[in-house]
């Protein structure tokens, strides 16, 4: 399959839950109170043009369980804000230093390093503020906000991110690595399947399933991400590339080389195809997703 192809083909596959999403965004974000410039970097970074993987994966997940979308809908407008904050902070000097994202001039460039800290901290605010205004049952936003602290803090991508920039300065071994890429990146993907699970009432099985599903998805992407930062270009990807050699970033690419994390890609696909078994047939587009992200090429 051509790149091309790869990418129009997961492009109209979540098309119509990504078009969901951004209209909802769009909706909470015109409808916030606050100084004009904050408001529209929140928008900057939270509409720019990215794939809404996140969301996509909580309604699809939502979805594959026989759920009703409302409430997955909130949460997944909660965690693509969450993650744009990630992207905002992610790109700022003192972390990545990029200039690059989503095919224009990252945050910090555009609204200057401190509306840029401000609005990451706004986003990730507001991500709780939508799921407690969108969710009326106490019982899931209860859950729903464990998943997302447990996912998003300390013990997960605010973890993971500290664990890459600390191995920039000291390096590390494949456990290190393994660690940086499940906890900055595999712990939100996976948050995203298992609150799909969560807002429609599945089962222990269900649960799991999708549990496993996402952990191998969102290790799959992110080695991904590392494979495209040294193959691919700024054109296709959105942001520059060849920037966690230049960064000495440990990387599956670096520590094992490319063919050994291409291997890897594949030997976790297999693990989310063989995840969503108990699901049968509703689990068909989480499998297409699947398959498609991991020959993704931007
Ligand atoms: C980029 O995420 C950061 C990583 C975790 C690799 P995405 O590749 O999902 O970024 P957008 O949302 O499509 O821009
Ligand atoms: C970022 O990983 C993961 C986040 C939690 C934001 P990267 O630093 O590799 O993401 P990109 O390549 O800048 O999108
Ligand atoms: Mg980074
Ligand atoms: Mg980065
Ligand atoms: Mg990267």
């Amino acid at each position: 399959m051509s790149q091309i192809t790869t990418n129009s083909t997961l492009v109209n596959l979540t098309r119509p839950y990504a078009e969901m999403v951004e209209q909802k965004l769009k909706d909470y974000l015109s409808k916030l109170n606050g100084p004009s410039k904050l408001v529209e970097a929140m928008s900057y970074a939270g509409l720019g043009p990215g794939k809404r993987l996140r969301p996509v994966l909580v309604l699809m997940s939502n979805e594959a369980c026989n759920g009703e979308s409302g409430p997955a809908l909130a949460a997944g407008c909660a965690i693509e804000m969450i993650h744009a904050y990630s992207l905002v902070h992610d790109d700022l000097p003192s972390m990545d230093d990029d200039n690059l994202r989503r095919g224009r001039p990252t945050c910090h460039k555009v609204y200057g390093e401190a509306m840029a800290i401000l609005t990451g901290d706004a986003l990730l605010t507001e991500a709780f503020g939508i799921m407690a205004k969108e969710i009326e049952s106490a019982e899931l936003l209860k859950s729903l906000i464990n998943e997302l602290t447990e996912a998003g803090g300390a013990s997960g991508m605010v973890g993971g991110q500290a664990a890459d920039i600390t191995a920039e300065q000291d390096g590390g071994d494949a456990e290190m690595l393994d660690y940086i890429h499940s906890h900055k990146t595999g712990k939100l993907i996976r948050a995203c399947c298992r609150i799909g699970a969560l807002t429609a009432g599945a089962s222990k099985e269900e649960l799991q399933a999708l549990s496993d599903y996402g952990e191998a998805v969102g290790m799959a992407f992110q080695i991904i991400d590392d494979l495209l930062d040294l193959n691919s270009s700024a054109e296709v990807v959105g942001k520059n590339v060849g920037k966690d050699n230049r960064a000495g970033k440990l990387t599956y690419p670096s520590l094992l080389g490319s063919e050994a994390a291409r291997q890897k890609v594949r030997s976790l696909s297999e693990q989310a195809e063989a995840a969503l078994e108990p699901l049968g047939k509703r689990g068909k587009k989480l499998l297409s997703l699947a398959q498609m992200l991991a020959e993704r090429a931007a």
